[in-house]
């Protein structure tokens, strides 16, 4: 018997996650044309038919398997490149142009969809319920409006890694110091029915060149929700010295397969008042690249990670054991959701002693550089 801690790699859950799941921008759905995503294990088929009305199947035909993605839209019904059976976005089959009839109960997997902030989001789950509305992100007002620019959105597949992964960054504070290049100064959770939030604070680090969170006249002011399991609205304030900036950056996923799923985010920013077009464009460029730049320091680390069950925590961490527990509630059957999972949970992490060391960290960092420097321009040949 050892004392050594063992890594608990555990095994991915089969079952995909219950709740609103967001597919993409809507706009990118609305061309009169199929399109396939990857999700819950299978392909899905995406259209927007006549009448307008984004729909969502299963991407399989469920008279011989074609697929439906290679088919057409005819009419408000995507129809199978196989036979041309033609389905309704309700699941139904309403017509097989060949045959006297349609067969008794032709229906296949359909999911709900409601369009929100712009983006088409479908409901998953396996018990078969119907869409649960309220448990919808919120609308967020003025975006899609001339004060907000349009979303910048982004899509990158995720291989070897269960999207749970990503949720423990809710609750972890430390990560923003070594990945994002920041002095996390204040750091709080609250975990309350479907909903986990992280409050975070914090001043780029004057010693690296960092993405978004990483520049050291800025500071930054974050609220973070996950509404459900897999889409999170963060709410970015930042503070360039005095010129305040708001921007939205929208972090979902979906899941693909039992180690892999499809990461999307999108960032719109408010247009500064009283600047020209131009200026608030470049302005609203710059953060869109340098969010997107943190967003990927988060990316490779959850690429390269392994998974883990048990993890080892100190005081500095947040609440990680917490944060599952919540998450486990899109998981079970909802008969089985235990009131640990939702009641309300709040935690703030002590930053004094973290904040500390890396200070003094940052400052060794800058004269180590300093003395580089002076040693580089004493060495260099005075005339060159
Ligand atoms: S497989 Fe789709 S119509 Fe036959
Ligand atoms: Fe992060």
């Amino acid at each position: 018997m050892t004392d050594t801690r063992m890594l608990d790699q555990g095994t991915q859950p089969i079952r995909f996650a219950r709740g609103w799941h967001c597919l993409g921008l809507a706009s990118d759905f609305a061309d009169g044309k199929p399109h396939a995503v990857q999700g819950f294990g299978t392909k899905l088929v995406v259209w927007q038919g006549g009448n307008g009305e984004l729909n969502v199947l299963d991407g399989y035909c469920r008279h011989m398997g074609g697929d439906l993605t290679q088919g057409e839209v005819k009419g408000d019904h995507i129809a199978c490149p196989f036979h041309d059976w033609r389905w309704g976005g309700d699941g139904k089959c309403k017509e097989i142009p060949y045959a006297r009839r349609v067969p008794l109960r032709a229906r296949t997997q359909r999911y709900e969809t409601v369009v929100r902030n712009g983006q088409l989001l479908m409901w998953h789950d396996p018990e078969g319920s119907a869409a649960d509305h309220e448990l919808l992100p919120p609308e967020l007002p003025d975006v899609m409006t001339d004060k907000y620019t349009p979303w910048s959105w982004h899509t990158k597949e995720i291989n070897g890694s269960h999207c749970r992964e990503l949720i423990d960054n809710v609750a972890d504070m430390a990560h923003f110091y070594y990945v994002h290049f920041a002095f996390p100064t204040s750091f709080r959770n609250i975990f309350d029915g479907h909903t986990a939030t992280q409050f975070m604070e914090s001043k780029g680090r004057p010693d690296t060149m960092g993405g978004g969170y990483g520049d050291e006249n800025s500071t930054l002011k974050s609220v973070a929700t996950y509404y459900g399991p897999s889409y999170m609205i963060n709410w970015l304030e930042v503070d360039y010295k005095g010129f305040i900036t708001e921007v939205i950056l929208i972090n979902c996923h979906i899941p693909t397969g039992p180690t892999s799923f499809t990461l999307q985010y999108g960032i719109s920013v408010r247009k500064p008042e009283g600047l020209d077009e131009k200026t608030c464009a470049y302005i609203a460029e710059r953060y869109t690249e340098s969010f997107g730049d943190g967003f990927l320091q988060d990316v490779a680390i959850w690429e390269n990670k392994v998974a883990v069950q048990n993890p080892l925590l100190c005081e500095e961490d947040g609440p990680v054991y917490q944060l599952r527990r919540w998450y486990e509630q899109f998981y079970v059957d909802v008969a089985d959701i235990a009131p640990e999972m939702t009641d309300r949970f709040e935690f703030e992490v002590d930053t004094t002693k973290a904040n500390e060391y890396w200070h003094a960290e940052v400052a060794d960092n800058l004269a180590k550089r300093a003395a580089a420097e002076a040693d580089a321009e004493a060495a260099a040949p005075a005339d060159a």
